[in-house]
């Protein structure tokens, strides 16, 4: 052989082996990731998006489902940032002679419903629990999650909710971590990218366990309801999870009722003020395709939404708290702070962020997140007089 022909050769030999090997690397590639780095691909920021339960529970169908789709991209909800459209419990239907669960008559096609979505450029999302039953009674995982997961999988799912429920009758409480873990494998051994989100309702300290196994979300409470009483409850009582949220893993207070009538415009802007302060998933529970322009509004500040999805992922906290006002801080990238002044009480009153309890030394700049307008240079704090179960959220920087 002449050495032009041998080198030609073996050139193309090396650059052979690099297209056989190249697909085989990438594909393989989640596979050498650890679970919690596998996660941080799948949810580097808090999801965002909408869930079927919170304004419909078992009313919900397919037809619904495309139209909040439908929704979410008209409504410029998509725009700012929202993705996943959730089916939550009721869509289970019996199983297969094979054992393949199927989905009821409320949902006759679930692989074209994926594909609707998705034409969309939204993802979907489905439910189910590991026990034999989910908690509206519907068809749970039990003795078929990893058939489940590829069922999912070849649907087109993208997020699962695995909901705890019925699980144990049929698991001790010390197995559940274990019942959970073989879900996000099973997910995961599909191949295709599916956030995990776990609901145990904070029972055994998801935060400390679940970003190993490869959790996206959980749960950190029982349900929300649309009352200022539970949101409060919720929403104010998470400061000390802060530190296990991070990119990949998140904390979840449940998801929003923004919209859903049973809280003023003044208190969903708290609620949903107090979630983006959280770096909490923002889920929309509401029906989007009949929206007041002031829900839209708030879903849709994008300034808000700015701090919740901040790159650098941190869980705001709070720092300070006088009588019924709280003062909440967040860090975030760029050596930025936001913070929350808050209003639990029945009347207006003037709450006060000082630099000091976050550290910093003035002169920082100021912007007003829902008046969307800079208040200039402050020296050693801001203050302002906030409504009755109201916010004033700003940003502040050097
Ligand atoms: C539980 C969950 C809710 C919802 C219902 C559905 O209560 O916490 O978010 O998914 O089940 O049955």
């Amino acid at each position: 052989m002449t050495g032009p022909l041998r080198r030609v050769l073996s050139a193309f030999g090396l650059l052979g082996l690099i297209a056989v090997a190249l697909p085989a690397w990438a594909h393989s590639g989640p596979k050498h990731l650890s679970p919690e780095a596998y996660a941080r691909k799948l949810a580097p920021t808090p999801p965002m998006g909408w869930n079927s339960w919170n304004h419909f529970a078992h009313r919900i169908n397919a037809r619904i489902v495309r139209e909040e789709a439908d929704a979410m991209v008209a409504s410029g909800m998509k725009a700012a940032g929202y993705e996943y459209i959730n089916i939550d419990d009721t869509w289970e239907g019996p199983r297969k002679p094979d054992g393949e669960i199927t989905s009821n008559a409320k949902f006759p096609n679930m692989k074209a419903l994926a594909d609707y979505v998705h034409s969309e450029g939204l993802k979907l999302g489905i439910y189910s629990s590991p026990g034999p039953k989910t908690c509206a009674g519907y068809t749970g995982s039990y003795g078929h999650v990893r058939q489940d997961a590829e069922t999912y999988a070849k649907w087109g799912i993208d997020y699962l909710k695995y909901d705890w429920c019925s699980a144990g009758e049929k698991y001790k409480p010390q197995q559940l971590q274990w019942v959970y873990t073989q879900m996000a494998k099973a997910l995961r051994a599909t191949g295709r990218p599916i956030v995990f989100s776990l609901c145990e309702y904070g029972w055994q300290d998801p935060w400390k366990w679940a970003p190993a196994i490869g959790g996206n979300l959980w749960r950190t409470t029982g349900d929300i309801n649309d009352s200022w009483a539970r949101m409060s409850a919720i929403g104010f009582h998470q400061s000390h999870l802060a530190r296990y949220a991070g990119p990949g893993h998140w904390n979840d207070p449940d998801m929003l009722e923004v919209g859903n009538g049973g809280m003023t415009n003044t208190e969903y802007r708290t609620h949903f003020s107090l979630w983006a302060m959280l770096a909490a998933p923002l889920i929309a529970g509401n029906d989007l395709r009949h929206m007041s322009a002031a829900t839209r509004e708030i879903l849709t500040n994008r300034e808000v939404i700015a701090v919740d999805q901040d790159p650098a992922g941190h869980q705001g906290y709070r720092v300070a708290r006088y009588g019924h006002t709280e003062v909440w801080a967040k860090p975030l990238s760029h050596r930025q702070w936001a913070m929350a002044l808050f209003n639990r009480g029945g009347k207006p009153t003037r709450v006060t962020a000082t630099w000091g309890e976050i550290g910093q030394q003035g002169p920082l700049h100021v912007r007003d997140l829902w008046a969307h307008a800079d208040r200039g240079l402050h020296q050693h704090q801001y203050s302002a007089v906030v409504p009755s179960h109201g916010v004033v959220m700003i940003r502040v920087w050097k």
